[in-house]
This record gives C-alpha cells, structure tokens and sequence, in this order.
C-alpha cells in the first residue's frame, strides 16, 4: 500500500532557482528525480517523496524545519520534502546553531503524520538515525557510520582519533486533541564540507561524506548532493514504512547492530545532577537504559549523553 497520496497539484513543488545561484551540483526536484531514477536503473524510483514530486527545493532557507512546519500546518501531504541548498537559521536539538553552510551539506525535512502517540516519537526519530547510517553506509562502504543515542550519525575512524558526527536530526511535532497532527523530521547531513567549512569550536567533532571518503580511501572525492539526497530519502521511506507498520523491534534491533553506544560509558544530567554509567540497552520506545554504579537503571527519555571513549569524549 502506498502510504503517500499523489499530489495532483503541480504548484506544490514550488521549486525555486534564482538565476544567481550558482550551487554546482544543485540538488533540485530533476537532479534529485534523476539520481533517484539512477539508483533504480531507470525504473521507477520506488520512493513515493521523489517520483510523485512531493520535493520542495530552496536554495537558502532560514529553517527547513520551521518552513516545513508552516507548510504541515497548512495541511501539507505527508510525505512533502522540504530541500534547502543552505540555512541561515538551521536548528539543532536542545536550542542549539546546527551550520548549514551553502552548497556543502544535505539540509531537509520531511513531512510526517504518523498514527503514534507522541510518546512513540523517540522511536521513530531512532528509526530515521537507523536510515541515515545506511545512506550513509552505502555511501562510503559499510561498517563507518554508526548511532549515538539517541539519533546522532557518526563516523568511525580510520586514520582519525575521533569518531566524529556526520549528521543530526531534529524532530518537531503539533499535537491536537485527537494525538500528533503532524511531525517534521529535520536531517542535516555534513557532505562536502572542508575542515575549514566548520566552525572553530566544531573541527575537532564534525566530519563530512568527503572528509570522510578521504581519509578511509585516500582521495579527494566531492559528493553529488543530489545523489546523497535521493539515498537518504530513499532509505528514510522505507525505515519509516517498516516502522509505521509495526516491526519496532526490527528497527531497534538496526539500531542496536548500528550502535556506537551500547556497552560503552557515558555521562549525562538528571534532574540538574550530573552522572555517568554504562549504556546497556534500548527499550521498544527508544529510552536508553543506563547501569550506575551500585547497580541502579537509569532510563533516559530524551536530552544529550557524552559518550566516554580512548580518544576523549564526544
Ligand atoms: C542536531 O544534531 O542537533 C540536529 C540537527 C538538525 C539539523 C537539520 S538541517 C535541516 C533541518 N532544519 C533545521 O533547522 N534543522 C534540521
């Protein structure tokens, strides 16, 4: 069953392409169609978000997010893909900047209405973090990207001393009466990104597809946006199909095989307290079970873990 109805109206894709942008490799509604059609070998892409046109692309957006956001209050389809070749205003979780550099990174949202009830969210953001590592993977070989909880990508080594983050997601949901009414999902996923295209204080934790492919095969590879788009989208469709229909615990077995967190110690705050243990586990809903010492279980519902590491924290 297709979950994403066919948008009739061809307005709806409100593609903008100012003559003066000059992105290289513009990740437009064609572009993104086009590598979607290539990964398909020509055949339909199988993913409703691009061959149905639910793509809307803006080369530099405030906030994918909070444009999204208005478009789903509007009573935008599920399945409308917000796409910005850069934000001014990119949004990352707990209040924080997330840098969106023009014409370097994939910055999207996507448009969900999920039957769940909002309790249920952490789950599916984990499901979206699960589909992010396998884009990701597919794009630099398997076995380099993995999960923070709760929904960080990051990049394992080589040659690296850190494992360093490639990609966050940010959910944002409006509840009525009735449950969730919409959700968006915002994705930003570092690609083309030069050391010196981050911040100061964010060399040392971010990495890029690009940083990345250089440092484990040895070459100076950029990235087609696009192409890394119509992965993402693709992946992110069928993570969240799986989900919508009810195998939570194949997902959160993903994200246990993906996992950079398990076993591993970590701190984090509690009520104002600051604490550290060991993660042992996930539930069904996406909490992190956290061990203390004294044997005491801790179950984290949402907020930020340092994970404890050889190479130092991150
Ligand atoms: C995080 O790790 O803190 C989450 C970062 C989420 C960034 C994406 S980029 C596209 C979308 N629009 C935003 O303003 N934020 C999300």
């Amino acid at each position: 069953m297709r979950l994403f109805p066919k948008m009739k109206e061809d307005a709806v894709r409100a593609i903008k392409k100012p003559d003066d942008f000059m992105g290289g490799d513009i990740p437009d509604f064609a572009a993104i169609s086009a590598a979607a059609a290539k990964r398909s070998n020509g055949a339909e892409a199988g993913c409703p978000w691009i061959s149905e046109g639910l793509l809307i692309y803006i080369p530099v957006a405030g906030s994918t997010n909070s444009y999204a956001k208005e478009l789903a209050a509007k009573g935008r389809a599920e399945g409308t893909v917000v796409i910005a070749g850069g934000q001014t205003e990119g949004r990352g979780r707990l209040g924080r900047k997330w840098d969106s550099a023009i014409g370097k990174g994939v910055y999207l949202s996507v448009i969900l209405r999920p039957r769940i009830q909002p309790s249920e969210i952490g789950a599916l953001t984990l499901a979206a973090a699960v589909a992010v590592v396998e884009a990701v993977n597919e794009l630099l070989g398997s076995g380099y990207a993995g999960v923070k909880w709760p929904n960080d990508v990051l990049v394992k080594k080589p040659a690296d001393t850190k494992t360093r983050k490639i990609c966050g997601i940010l959910a944002e949901m409006m509840c009525g009466e009735g449950g969730i009414e919409h959700l968006v999902l915002g994705i930003g996923i570092n690609v083309n990104h030069v050391e010196c295209d981050f911040p100061a204080e964010l060399r040392e934790k971010a990495v890029s597809l690009r940083m990345a492919y250089e440092r484990i095969n040895g070459v100076d590879r950029i990235f087609c946006r696009a192409a890394v788009t119509a992965a993402l989208l693709s992946w992110l469709e069928k993570g969240y199909n799986r989900y919508i229909a009810g195998d939570r615990a194949g997902v959160m077995d993903d994200w246990r095989r993906y996992s950079l967190t398990i076993g591993r110690e970590v701190l984090f705050e509690a009520n104002g307290v600051r604490m550290s243990g060991m993660a042992k586990d996930i539930d069904i809903n996406g909490k992190l079970v956290v061990s203390l010492e004294g044997g005491e279980e801790k179950i984290l519902n949402s907020g930020e873990i340092i994970l404890k590491g050889k190479a130092g924290f991150i």
